[in-house]
């Protein structure tokens, strides 16, 4: 008889996502079950509770989903997770904290298409300008740009300090040395943009960040991505459907700055959970997935400009 594709998920807070439930029955799971106000120290239990009550060929049809709003500390519960791991018992892993791994990986994709086939330009060197970079999206993507080389500077809104220690723990944590920076006036944006080549407008729902008069002051800007898929947008002249459009407004130094929208890079994150919850259930090794592979497969599915 096969094995029932059965789904764990856990996370640190009262509930999981019912995002991601629709998103894992979807995938084709026989089986979810939320595990919610999970802490750290209680995942490799549960993961070799998951794992012993099946035969070892039966690992990789067991799955086990880390949720919540931490990227690190999702982070911490997979590596909790492969910790408790007893050869030759094991279980898939996957962790999309409030589906930001999808959503950074996805804005992240999107903006290197349309730099790279409109601008001609990689990620590695770019300029990168993260709004929004305490939150799990705008971390995630910093962090994901970091690693393809761009230069990326973390912008806060409160102060300096809570920027900076996203900027140490990312040094720490995956080795990329980025840039930390108050923004919160425009003034300050606008010392920002000065310097900018893209923006990644990662803020809270409903939370305009960016005006076109600030973008039209942005002499270098090439690109600008908003996640924000809340009315009034991230970034003001961006569609949430746009993807390499044209933003109204910027075209002072030539070709103006290239808009991506939430909408867009919401229908590759759609795409890349998907997908990924699909390779769990497809494969006879057990998986571990993060934003890494989030990137990698989100990268195969930004639809042609
Ligand atoms: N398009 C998609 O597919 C998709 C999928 C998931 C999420 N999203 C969107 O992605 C965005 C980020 O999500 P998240 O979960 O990371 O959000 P979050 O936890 O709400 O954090 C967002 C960030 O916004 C900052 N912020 C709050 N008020 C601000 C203001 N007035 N000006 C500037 N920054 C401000 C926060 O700073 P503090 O820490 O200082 O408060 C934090 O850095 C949201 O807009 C969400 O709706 C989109």
């Amino acid at each position: 008889m096969t094995a029932k594709n059965i789904l764990h998920m856990l996370t640190p807070h009262r509930h999981v996502s019912p995002f991601d439930v629709n998103m894992a029955a979807d995938a084709g799971f026989d089986v979810i079950v939320p595990y919610e106000n999970v802490t750290l120290d209680e995942v490799g239990d549960l993961v070799q509770d998951a794992m012993f009550s099946r035969p070892p060929h039966d690992g990789a049809s067991t799955a086990i989903f880390f949720g919540g709003d931490d990227a690190v500390l999702a982070l911490d519960m997979i590596d909790a997770a492969k910790k408790a791991r007893v050869s030759p018992f094991g279980t898939h892993a996957f962790a999309d904290p409030q589906g930001s791994f999808t959503t950074a990986a996805a804005m992240v994709a999107c903006t290197e298409k349309v730099l790279k086939e409109k601008k001609n330009q990689d990620l590695k060197g770019t300029r990168i300008a993260v709004f929004g970079a305490t939150g799990v999206v705008g971390y995630c993507a910093a962090v994901i740009a970091a690693l393809e080389g761009a230069k990326v500077t973390l912008v806060g809104h409160s102060g300096l300090e809570r920027v900076k220690a996203r900027a140490d723990e990312m040094k720490q944590r995956f080795g990329v040395d980025v840039a930390a920076v108050n923004g919160a006036s425009d003034a300050e944006k606008a010392d920002v943009l000065a310097e900018t080549e893209v923006v990644f407008a990662a803020a809270k729902a409903g939370v305009r960040v960016l005006t076109t008069a600030l973008l039209a002051g942005a002499p270098k800007l090439l690109a600008a991505a908003d996640v924000n898929a809340v009315p009034p947008s991230g970034i003001e002249g961006i569609d949430v459907f746009d993807l390499g459009k044209e933003i109204a407004g910027t075209e002072t130094h030539g070709i103006g700055a290239l808009g991506i929208g939430a909408l867009a890079i919401g229908n590759v994150k759609y795409q890349t959970e998907s997908g990924l919850f699909k390779r769990m259930i497809a494969s006879d090794e057990v998986l571990v997935l993060d934003f890494r592979d989030a990137f990698t497969l989100a990268r195969t599915l930004v639809p042609d400009l």
